[in-house]
């Protein structure tokens, strides 16, 4: 076990804002930081960290706690993994306690993956550098390539000697277990049951987890026979898995959020060259097709992705449908590709590091109308082609979430494709319809089959109309549970402040000459109260305002009626325990509300709107599950997206407004 003072100076120590900065891209609002949430997909940020509070807290899924939470939710670690990971991270001793035997063991079989793993990493990296061989073939050839000494020791770039079994006796010898050598995939053992490396005579490139942690590694041949394989790579293992890890996620995490874009390459050689010309923001799918998981992991780090393209003009026109997973994530795409059948690698050597660097920043061009220019080249003036390109295209932009951003394509689209705004904004609408139709469909399906539960006990599937509908953030607004309890909270909250502040003076920017009771109940016209107590008292404050007087808390605190008196006393004696309540249920500092009374006024009218929203789209949802007649179920669908972009609204408005 890891000791108390350990485990103390670990909390001293780690900063919230570098701890969860590691993995989440966050800007400043006010004097909070927000980004979007690494737990549940969004696209719009609802995960807040608070520096003096050493805490973060996302109002989309609700997931909140300290730095060590952080990682345990984050990485998936155990507490003293999470412990030993920060302490790690700001080179702190860790001093430990003994171990039980059942601990020591569950610990350490995933433990034992990594350490072998970094073992091996490190056995290539010395037969590179310090054997005949290794110089001879290993590092003859990166130089040849035109590779820096600084780049090759920084990417812990290796060789694997060309005999049957060198890592394996090694590492054995060394003391490291044949069956995490395995496991790894670092040994195989054949059918005779004889034992040996699965790379051999190859130059080796370490993958690291975006934790820095080596997981696999890809062996790439330097013999020029055909009927070897190019790379030999890691298996999947328990810490191996190839669809979320980016090659060189680790080296570029850093800039990638400094300078707000990642260059997405295909291999090994172009991450290090693109580094050697001195841009670090660049990561490799290693020759797979990206992945979801993939695009979400750079997704954290920032939204802008700059694909380098390699190859011909055949090779790209066959890539560009898979980019539109990209834009469906709510990602913006650029392309740069290269002249004559170069890769960012050839490119980088063939023209110098400078010149590489001016080619980027000179070529980057929107994917959408580089996709519409590389296929309007190919269709000439075959008016049928040309008919195809318009569907291709405008369905790359219906995959974009962000309708503001969709309609700026079809715009620039239709001057490019020389098509009337409207025809093209028509053939848009009908493919989102047709998308709607089918998510609603499939959801409806996969309700029929797996949920056996009835409705108000769990999250709604997502379902219905445009775009984040079909994203994880519309998620809590379903527990059902929840949400009436959080109603209440928030009347009550709206009752406090008028009781508390009601006498008050507005004299905010725009809004003056004003009592904050007045301007409360202005906007909050709109809205029903629900619970029968804070409804009476709402309505009794209305009718008072209207007759030009302003109620005091006295009123209500002496009121006749014992229950509105017992409320009232309730919330304005208890000012401080609701306040602990609303920090508890939302993560909201307000230190002394009095000093920050805008955001604490703001706050209250603004939850409680939130609140009526969702409990509307709530009921929405239940109509469109029972709505049979499908004309009904798309105008209620519809109806669905319009509210459902009221709630974002409030969402914005709230993350601008909230000051801790
Ligand atoms: N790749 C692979 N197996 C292969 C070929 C390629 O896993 N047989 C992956 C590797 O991750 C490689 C990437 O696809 O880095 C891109 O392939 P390629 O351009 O052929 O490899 P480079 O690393 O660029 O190699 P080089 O420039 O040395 O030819
Ligand atoms: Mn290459």
């Amino acid at each position: 076990m890891i000791n108390r003072e350990t485990i103390d100076k670990i909390m001293d120590t780690a900063r919230i804002e570098e701890v969860v900065g590691d993995f989440v891209h966050l800007k400043k609002r006010g004097t909070s930081l927000i980004g979007n949430c690494p737990f549940h997909g969004e696209k719009t940020p609802s995960f807040h960290v608070s520096v003096t509070k050493g805490i973060y807290k996302c109002f989309g899924c609700g997931k909140g706690g300290d730095s060590v939470r952080f990682i345990m939710d984050h990485e998936k670690y155990s507490y003293p993994e999470a412990l030993k990971f920060l302490a790690n991270k700001y080179n702190i001793e860790v001093e430990e306690t003994e171990l039980s035997p059942q601990d020591a063991e569950a610990q350490s079989a995933k433990e034992s993956l990594y350490v072998v793993s970094q073992y091996a990493s490190a056995f290539f990296v010395k037969q590179l550098w310090d054997t005949d061989e290794g110089r001879g073939i290993g590092l003859s050839y990166f130089k040849e390539r035109g590779f820096r000494e600084d780049i090759l020791k920084k990417f812990e770039v290796g060789y694997s000697p060309d005999v049957w079994d060198a890592l394996t006796q090694s590492a054995t010898n060394a003391g490291h277990k044949l069956e995490f050598l395995e496991a790894t995939g670092l040994s195989i053992k054949n059918d005779n049951g004889k034992i040996y490396d699965r790379f051999r005579g190859r130059v080796m490139f370490p993958i690291h987890n975006f934790t820095g942690r080596i997981i696999g590694f890809g062996g790439r041949t330097l013999k020029t026979d055909k009927n070897v394989p190019k790379y030999v790579n890691s298996p999947e293992s328990e810490i191996y898995h190839k669809s979320n890890v980016l090659y060189g996620l680790f080296h570029a995490k850093k800039a990638i959020r400094d300078l707000d874009n990642c260059y997405l390459a295909e291999g090994y050689a172009d991450v290090l060259s693109v580094h050697q010309a001195g841009i670090e923001n660049v990561v490799a799918s290693s020759g797979t097709s990206l992945t979801v998981e993939q695009i979400k992991l750079i997704g954290r780090f920032t939204q802008n992705i700059t694909i380098l393209f390699d190859g011909d003009a055949a090779g790209i026109k066959a890539s560009l449908r898979g980019l539109d997973m990209i834009l469906e994530e709510g990602l913006n795409v650029k392309i740069v590709s290269f002249p004559d059948g170069h890769d960012p690698d050839s490119y980088m050597h063939h023209v110098g590091a400078g010149a590489f660097k001016t080619y980027l920043e000179q070529n980057r061009k929107d994917f959408i109308l580089y996709k519409a220019n590389v296929l309007l080249k190919d269709a000439g003036n075959d008016p049928i082609k040309r008919a195809g390109i318009i569907r291709d295209i405008v369905e790359s932009i219906a995959k974009i979430p962000d309708q503001i951003k969709a309609s700026v394509f079809i715009r620039e689209c239709s001057s490019l494709l020389e098509i009337d705004e409207h025809i093209l904004l028509g053939e848009l609408n009908k493919m989102r319809s047709a998308k709607l139709k089918k998510n609603f469909d499939n959801n409806q399906r996969a309700n029929q089959s797996a949920n056996t539960k009835p409705y108000s006990s769990g999250p709604p599937e997502p379902l219905g109309p445009p775009d984040d509908l079909w994203d994880d953030s519309a998620g809590p607004m379903g527990y059902v549970q929840e949400t009436v309890e959080e109603e209440e909270f928030q009347e009550k909250e709206i009752v406090r402040l008028l009781l508390a502040y009601g006498h008050e003076f507005v004299n905010w920017d725009k809004i003056d000459d004003m009592y904050i009771g007045p301007f409360i109940m202005q906007n909050l016209a709109d809205v029903e109260f629900d619970d029968p107590l804070c409804k009476q008292i709402i309505n009794y404050y209305k009718t008072e305002i209207d007759n030009g007087r302003l109620p005091t808390s006295n009123h209500f605190v002496k009121h006749e009626d014992r229950a509105i008196a017992d409320l009232a006393i309730t919330l304005s004696t208890s000012e401080h325990a609701l306040s602990e309540n609303w920090l508890n249920k939302h993560l909201i500092y307000v230190k002394d509300e009095s000093m920050n009374l805008k955001a604490t006024i703001l706050g209250g009218i603004f939850h409680l709107k939130k609140r009526k929203v969702e409990k509307i789209l709530m009921n929405l949802l239940k109509e469109i599950k029972e709505e049979k007649n499908e004309d009904n179920q798309m105008i209620l669908m519809q109806r669905y997206g319009v509210i459902k972009g009221v709630e974002r609204e409030i969402s914005k408005f709230l993350g601008s407004v909230i000051v801790k």
